[in-house]
């Protein structure tokens, strides 16, 4: 990891609000249309040399496009349209009280990054393909200097947790949920485009309240805290 040093380095969101203090502390500007007709956007600028793009998976019906279908799309347009040296996945997750997570907490992803909601079978290869097992960068060093927990991501379609999902969160130690890291990790493990993921702490998953009621309370003290962390980011790669 010492010697990696990225120049063109890509924060992907999901939602406005997760990118907002990002975008605003580098001045990035949005490229209008870039990704036209299609709805990711983008934001681009620079900062001591490093160029920095923020894109985000756009909006229809003016909601923020979260989810696995949006971020699939949106990874395979950033590697073939922005070709980064990094992708940082930044947003927020939810996480287990069990684990010591705490509301607002910051981890850096762990390998490997998985599914939680792809049941298709448990032969023939079929579970590891549902489940996913894909790489990330080992982000131990980083995390240990920056001062950030790491934990594994596990991505599925809702933001609530069937019984089936926690079933296999849990047989596939899980402690990081989200709605993209998964189909992003998947993206980029076709083209070999290294990527990390930084996720604060919205909701704990097993601490008794209701979850899309906490999200939206905390939503914005973790989106603070991911846009602090990625600046922190962006300075450990200028060292
Ligand atoms: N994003 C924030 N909290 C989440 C949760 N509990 N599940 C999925 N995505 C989330």
């Amino acid at each position: 990891m010492n010697n990696f040093n990225p120049q063109r380095i890509c924060f992907m969101f999901a939602m406005h609000a997760e990118a907002a203090p990002l975008i605003e502390k580098y001045s990035l500007e949005e490229v209008a249309d870039f990704f036209a007709p299609l709805p990711p956007k983008l934001f681009k600028g620079s900062h001591n040399g490093k160029e920095i793009f923020a894109v985000l998976n756009g909006q229809q019906n003016g909601l923020d496009l979260v989810g696995c279908e949006p971020a699939t799309l949106t990874t395979q347009l950033v590697i073939s349209k922005i070709n980064p040296d990094l992708i940082v996945n930044a947003g927020t997750c939810g996480a287990f009280k069990a684990n010591g997570s705490e509301i607002g907490d910051v981890y850096l992803s762990k390998a490997p990054i998985n599914f939680h909601d792809r049941r298709v079978g448990d032969s023939g290869g079929w579970y590891e393909m549902g489940v996913g097992f894909y790489p990330c960068i080992d982000a131990t060093e980083i995390a240990k200097d920056l001062g950030f927990k790491t934990g594994h991501c596990t991505t599925g379609s809702s933001l609530d947790m069937a019984d089936e999902d926690l079933a296999l969160i849990k047989k596939n130690g899980g402690e990081l949920k989200d709605m993209e890291a998964a189909a992003i990790a998947w993206v980029a493990s076709l083209y070999n485009t290294p990527l990390m993921c930084v996720k604060s702490v919205t909701d704990l998953c097993d601490g008794g309240r209701a979850t899309e009621e906490e999200f939206h309370e905390n939503l914005s003290l973790a989106s603070n805290n991911v846009k602090d962390a990625c600046i922190k980011i962006m300075d450990y790669f200028l060292k």
